[in-house]
């Protein structure tokens, strides 16, 4: 009996139209383009339209996934939704984008792993289609993280953006594409680290936690900075090892995008030349779990990959969460 692996069959991307520059970032507090570009790589990021939300972002990014691929939305079996910034706490931003996309057939859960959301949806995603109980996945990295970073803090809001990837996961016996393996990591004892604090249930929204400030994001950026390196390094370096591959073996490898220097430190010390690195940061910043789905479809669509290259994906993020895909592109 043939084995059956998932693999990536179509992959899209929406990003709102809005830019906001350094520039523009400099006339509402206290930064400078200079800074910005030199501490984190970022020149601006996309910024939804008043009312569009995290499920808009999901659908145009699933409809521009399904646009590639011929697959119509009532076929899908399954919809995960990895993201920290759905329309609300529920009912869950997959069910919103069901019955948007008019994805009838399908069910679908919303999954917080933060940055690292998108990779644990695809090993999700991966594994109903290899035991064969569905034969159509979408797996779509969203996030609206201008609706939780304090426009006051110079610290955090200068880094995220807004946007969303999706990708079709479906069956193939091609032993030459397709999931090779998935390493997923989690330490909770980093939470205190990068989180948001009010809003669920430990503490609950009142005038109080809005007063302090508490619906934002709050980071120890130095500490995230040295962890995301270390991780990201040791989780890709592991993965290669234990499928017998060497990082010169790569076409391209996906890190999350949080920071130009995290990317480049943590490339160095996988030995990585730079034609084999996707790097967008510069165009959208940290969209939380849309990064690597997005740098994956732009490399994509740059005639980047072609059948059968070995791709590595690597994140990191709240909670902390990490890990790492290696795949073999199939399209
Ligand atoms: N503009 C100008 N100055 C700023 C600034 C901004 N937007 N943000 C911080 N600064 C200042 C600080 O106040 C500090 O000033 P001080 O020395 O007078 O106190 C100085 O710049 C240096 O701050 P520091 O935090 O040491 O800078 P850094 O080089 O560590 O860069 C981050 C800060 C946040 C860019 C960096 O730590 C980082 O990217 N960390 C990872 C964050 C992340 O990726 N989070 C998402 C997780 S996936």
């Amino acid at each position: 009996m043939k084995n059956t692996r998932a693999y990536i069959s179509a992959i899209g991307m929406y990003v709102p139209e809005k830019r906001v520059t350094n520039d523009d970032m400099a006339h509402l507090i206290d930064t400078s383009d200079e800074w910005i570009r030199e501490r984190t790589g970022i020149c601006e990021r996309r910024v939804v339209a008043d009312g569009e939300c995290n499920s808009d972002l999901s659908v145009k990014a699933i409809e521009n996934c399904l646009s590639n691929s011929g697959v119509k939305a009532e076929e899908i079996d399954l919809l995960i939704v990895p993201t920290v910034t759905p329309d609300m706490v529920f009912p869950s931003t997959a069910c919103l984008v069901q019955e948007k996309l008019g994805a009838k057939n399908a069910w679908g859960f919303d999954l917080s792993g933060a940055c690292s959301g998108f990779l644990y949806g695809l090993a999700t995603g991966a594994q109903f289609i290899q035991t064969g109980t569905y034969k159509k996945v979408v797996v779509v990295g969203t996030d609206v993280m201008t609706s939780i970073i304090d426009p006051q803090d110079r610290t955090t809001c200068v880094l995220f953006g807004d946007g969303a990837g999706a990708v079709l996961l479906e069956p193939t016996e091609d032993e030459g594409i397709g999931f090779l393996d998935f390493l997923l990591r989690a330490d909770g004892s980093g939470g205190k680290f990068l989180h948001m604090p009010a809003g669920g249930s430990k503490i609950p929204a009142s005038h109080e936690t809005v007063d302090k400030r508490m619906h934002y994001v709050h980071q120890d950026g130095r500490t995230v900075f040295k962890f995301a390196v270390k991780y990201m390094t040791e989780v890709t370096s592991e993965i290669l090892q234990r499928n017998g591959r060497v990082s010169a073996d790569l076409t391209l490898f996906v890190p999350h995008q949080a920071n130009l220097r995290i990317i480049k430190s943590t490339a160095n010390r996988l030995r990585l030349r730079e034609d084999q690195l996707a790097v967008n940061i510069e165009r959208y910043a940290n969209t939380t779990a849309a990064t690597i789905p997005i740098s994956l479809c732009e490399a994509f669509r740059k005639g980047r990959l072609k059948k059968g290259d070995l791709v590595a994906l690597a994140s990191f993020g709240a909670g902390f969460t990490w890990g790492s895909v290696l795949l073999r592109w199939g399209i």
